[in-house]
C-alpha cells in the first residue's frame, strides 16, 4: 500500500507492506483521513523517538479485514475512528490502517470525507466535558472556539445544558460556532470581557487554544480548567481552581454516540478541503495556516 511517513523535508508517501490486523484489531481501507495539529507536530518531531514514523490519526473508511476475536465489526462496514498509539509503523495517512476494534465505530450513512474530520476532535470535546463534569446551567468558556475542537465542544456543551462563552481570535467572530451564548474576541484584557458577561467568572474552561493563564483568569474561584495540551505544564491553579489535562482516546461508545448525533443532524459535520494523498506536503502546509474553519482531509 501507499502510506505517509515522517520525512526530513516534510511528509513523504512511499510503498510499504500492507499492515496486518492482530487479534482484536481491524484493518480499514481509508476513504478519507483528516490532517490535525497532532500530525503536524508528529512530522516536526514533537514525539521524537517515542513515535514510529507513520502519520495520521483520524480516519473514515471501510472495514477491509478483521483479526481473530473481532465480532462487532465485519468487512464492508463503513466506520470511523482514530489512532492513539504512537508505535504503529503507519497511520491513517495511507491506503490502509490497522486500529484496535474498540477504537472504531460504525459510521454508515455519513459522508466519509466529512466524517473523517470528526473522531479525534469531537471525542476530545466529549471526553473533555466528561472530565470537567459541570452540571447543566453552568457556564463554560471555550477558547479556540472557531477551531475543530472548539466547535465540537461548543455544540456538545450546549447539548449538555451548559451556557457557552466562545472565545475567538480578534476579527474572527464570523467563525464562532452557532449557538454560543456569548462570543468574546481575545484582544487585550479579554478575561475581563468574559467576567463582564459572567460576573465572578465562568464555572469551567476548555482551553482548546492553549491560552493558559489568561483563560484561568476568566474562571471563578473553585472552577474547573481543562487543557488539551497534556505535554505542557498546567497553569498554576490559583483561587482554589482545579486544573487538569486531557489526552483523548478513541472509544467505540463515544464514537457511536457522535455518529448517532451526526446522523440526526445534531452534530454538524465540518466543511472540508480535500487533497489527494500524493499532495500530502501541500495538505500539511494548508493545515498549518491560521484562519481556517474547513478541515483539511487527505484522500488516498
Ligand atoms: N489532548 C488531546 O487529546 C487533543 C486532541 C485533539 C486536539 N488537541 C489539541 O487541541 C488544540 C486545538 O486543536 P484543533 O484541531 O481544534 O486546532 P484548530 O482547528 O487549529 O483550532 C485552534 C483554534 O484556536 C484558535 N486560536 C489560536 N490562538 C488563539 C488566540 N490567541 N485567541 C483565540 N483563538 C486562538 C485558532 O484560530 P486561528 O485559526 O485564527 O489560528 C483556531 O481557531 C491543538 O493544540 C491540538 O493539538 C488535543
Amino acid at each position: 500500500m501507499r502510506a505517509a511517513t515522517r520525512g526530513t523535508d516534510g511528509p513523504a508517501v512511499s510503498q510499504v507492506p500492507d499492515p496486518v490486523p492482530a487479534a482484536g484489531q481491524v484493518r480499514i481501507r481509508v476513504a478519507a483521513a483528516a490532517v490535525n495539529p497532532v500530525d503536524l507536530a508528529t512530522q516536526h518531531g514533537f514525539f521524537g523517538d517515542r513515535a514510529a514514523a507513520g502519520l495520521g490519526w483520524d480516519v473514515a473508511g471501510t472495514i477491509d479485514a478483521v483479526g481473530t476475536g473481532v465480532d462487532a465489526l465485519a468487512p464492508g462496514e463503513a466506520v470511523f475512528g482514530f489512532r492513539d498509539r504512537l508505535s504503529a509503523a503507519t497511520g491513517s495517512h495511507a491506503e490502509l490502517v490497522v486500529l484496535d476494534a474498540t477504537a472504531v465505530a460504525p459510521a454508515a450513512g455519513l459522508d466519509p470525507l466529512r466524517a473523517a474530520a470528526v473522531p479525534l476532535n469531537a471525542t476530545t470535546g466529549w471526553q473533555g466535558l466528561d472530565r470537567l463534569d459541570l452540571p447543566a446551567g453552568d457556564t463554560l468558556l471555550v477558547t479556540g472556539a472557531a477551531g475543530a475542537v472548539g466547535r465540537f465542544t461548543s455544540t456538545l456543551a450546549r447539548r449538555r445544558g451548559l451556557r457557552v462563552v466562545a472565545a475567538v481570535r480578534p476579527g474572527s467572530t464570523d467563525r464562532a460556532p452557532a449557538g454560543a451564548d456569548h462570543v468574546v474576541e481575545t484582544s487585550a484584557g479579554w478575561p475581563d470581557a468574559v467576567r463582564a458577561l459572567v460576573p465572578g467568572g465562568v464555572d469551567g474552561v476548555l482551553d482548546a487554544a492553549g491560552l493558559d493563564a489568561p483563560a484561568l483568569d476568566a474562571l471563578r474561584p473553585g472552577g474547573r480548567y481543562l487543557s488539551v495540551q497534556p505535554a505542557l505544564p498546567l497553569p498554576v491553579a490559583l483561587r482554589g481552581t482545579h486544573t487538569t489535562a486531557l489526552s483523548a482516546y478513541s472509544d467505540r461508545a463515544v464514537l457511536a454516540e457522535l455518529a448517532k448525533l451526526a446522523t440526526v443532524g445534531e452534530l454538524e459535520l465540518p466543511a472540508v478541503e480535500e487533497f489527494p494523498l500524493a499532495e500530502i506536503a501541500a495538505a500539511y502546509a494548508r493545515a498549518a495556516q491560521p484562519g481556517r474553519t474547513a478541515a483539511v482531509v487527505l484522500v488516498p
